[in-house]
């Protein structure tokens, strides 16, 4: 997977992930933690406001690439550590944004993680996410994500395809959020639909 997950996701990077990735990931400033880094897909997107960039990536072969890239990027403010998403040994309020993208659908526990991603946020500190969700407004291919998701699951590194994305971030207690629908162009019809945006931790 980490050997060609770059070149697998390349169609839909030009059709419309890495536009996305630059609207979410390029005003963000101070500490900033994510998630399932992966290869590093994001790292280009990160602008120099950012202060301390904390990368965490659970599986060995891409946090092997992952290196690389950051060894190869002109930025010296960046760490990696190989925390799961559900238990990430870090201080209370550390950040100020945390960033998750495609990574909610293969995490084990959705909802243990994002309550640590909040415990780790800052007050007014932001989740940015991005990911690919239960088809909610269409019954027929809700239908068939649920139909394929135990095989999917098991060719996909635990990715799910019928993740009620937002309902989890709402009751993890984030409290501000805005997020939109999107449909990821040029991807299978059964990964399609998708959440993009920001939810804030209040006070
Ligand atoms: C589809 S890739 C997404 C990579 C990258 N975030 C991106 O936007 O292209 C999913 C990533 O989530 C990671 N992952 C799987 N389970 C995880 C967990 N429990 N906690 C954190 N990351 C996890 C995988 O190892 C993989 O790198």
């Amino acid at each position: 997977m980490a050997k060609f997950y770059d070149s697998a996701i390349k169609k839909v990077e030009d059709n419309c992930l890495s536009q996305w990735r630059r609207e979410l990931l390029g005003n963000l400033s101070g500490d900033v933690l994510e998630i399932g880094s992966g290869t590093g897909v994001n790292l280009k997107y990160y602008p120099k406001t950012v202060n301390k960039l904390v990368l965490t990536e659970p599986d060995s072969n891409m946090r092997h690439i992952l290196n690389k890239r950051i060894e190869e990027s002109d930025k010296d403010n960046i760490s990696m550590a190989h925390y799961h998403a559900e238990s990430i040994d870090l201080p209370d309020e550390s950040f100020d944004y945390v960033v998750s993208t495609l990574v909610l659908c293969s995490v084990k526990n959705p909802l243990n993680s994002l309550t640590e991603l909040k415990r780790l946020l800052r007050p007014n500190g932001q989740l940015i996410l991005m990911e690919h969700v239960a088809a909610d407004d269409n019954p027929n291919l809700l239908n068939w994500q649920k139909r394929v998701e135990p095989f999917w699951k098991w060719i996909g590194c635990n990715c799910h395809l019928t993740r009620q994305t937002e309902n989890l971030i709402k009751q993890a207690g984030f409290n501000s959020i805005q997020i939109e629908k999107v449909s990821m162009l040029g991807a299978p019809s059964l990964v399609k639909p998708m959440i993009k945006g920001i939810a804030q931790k209040k006070t």
